[in-house]
């Protein structure tokens, strides 16, 4: 006879995979993208709104003057790509700035690009919305209806950041494979600042990032058939000052063994988990990134204390290098 799980708790395959694979690390490590299931996707919302955490404030006040610049650089009537629709919140500014004919959101959760596409939908009635459910590190087919339009990719937020630059250069190529020669990708990037303000930025004095980042314990719990005891973790956010980048870690807090799919761990006191990278640029270190990416920086805009930049860029034909 079949018998039915009683709790009809999905479990990707891969996630399993990434966390059995990660832990067995001389570094201990489990990939960003496992944080955002969606209790982290709430949380992560909260963030935004932190007074400690400064990069979406920020980011969505600086695009209200890069859209005052952005129609001299952007024709109207082309398709807006947007990597990574999220909640979509800085996209309305974007529309009514360049005034598309298309909007092609791409996101993994068909929930949130639903979400995002008809609030678009509702408020930009020239502009036709064509969702894709994928992941956008993946190769993606762009719908035929934006054949033959000029194209602008969108990538705000700092995701950039998430990825070690080699990756994050193989990620902007991979832009620029689906997008085409000709054109454009306007990107929002965190910039270097004092330590202090760094670190408060995912220290907050609320612990909504401390709570953030021990979620992805008790999805393991949730999700993987586990027993981590969660009490014996506790969040650090750390600078890793030559490469450039916060270090969101989870350190046992004391000696502790748990199972995860009938598989043991033990962690002694001390000893971490590394959970994410958010990478910080100086102004150099980011144009030279979208070069290597294969985009060739035009113009960028700062926040006040350079505290963030949105750079726009082009996928200009390769030519032969002297
Ligand atoms: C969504 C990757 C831009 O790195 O600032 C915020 C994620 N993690 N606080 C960032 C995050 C902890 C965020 N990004």
């Amino acid at each position: 006879m079949l018998e039915t799980p009683e709790a009809a708790v999905e479990v990707d395959p891969a996630f399993r995979a990434d966390v059995l694979r990660g832990l067995a690390q001389p570094v201990p490590a489990i990939p960003a993208r496992w944080l955002y299931d969606r209790r982290g996707s709430e949380l992560f919302d909260e963030i935004t709104r932190l007074p400690a955490y400064y990069p979406t404030r920020t980011e969505t006040a600086l695009l209200e003057t890069v859209m005052v610049d952005l129609p001299s650089y952007v024709a109207p009537g082309g398709a807006v790509v947007e990597f990574g629709a999220g909640a979509a919140t800085k996209t309305p500014l974007l529309l009514d700035a360049v005034k598309p004919k298309a909007y092609v959101p791409i996101d993994i959760s068909g929930e949130y690009l639903e979400a995002s596409a008809a609030v678009v939908d509702a408020d930009h009635a020239r502009v036709a919305v064509h969702p894709v459910v994928g992941d956008f590190t993946q190769p993606v087919d762009l719908p035929g209806e934006i054949d033959g339009l000029d194209r602008l990719g969108f990538f705000p937020g700092s995701t950039i950041g998430n990825f070690v630059p080699k990756s994050a250069a193989r990620l902007l190529g991979h832009f620029r494979d689906i997008l085409g020669t000709g054109s454009k990708l306007l990107i929002g990037m965190d910039r270097i600042k004092p330590v202090d303000r760094l670190i408060a930025a995912y220290n907050d004095p609320e612990g909504i990032t401390a709570e953030f980042n021990l979620n992805l314990l008790q999805r393991i719990n949730r999700e993987l058939d586990a027993d981590i005891p969660i009490d014996a973790f506790r969040h650090e956010a750390r600078w890793a000052d030559m490469l450039g980048r916060i270090e969101m870690h989870l350190v046992a807090t004391r000696d502790v063994e748990f199972t995860i799919h009938g598989q043991r761990f033990a962690f002694s006191a001390g000893q971490s988990i590394h959970t994410e990278n958010s990478h910080k640029y100086g102004q150099r270190g980011a144009r030279l990134l979208l070069l290597a990416g294969g985009w060739t920086p035009i113009t960028e805009w700062l926040a006040p204390h350079e505290a963030f930049v949105i750079i726009l860029c082009e996928a200009l034909p390769d030519r032969f290098a002297p």
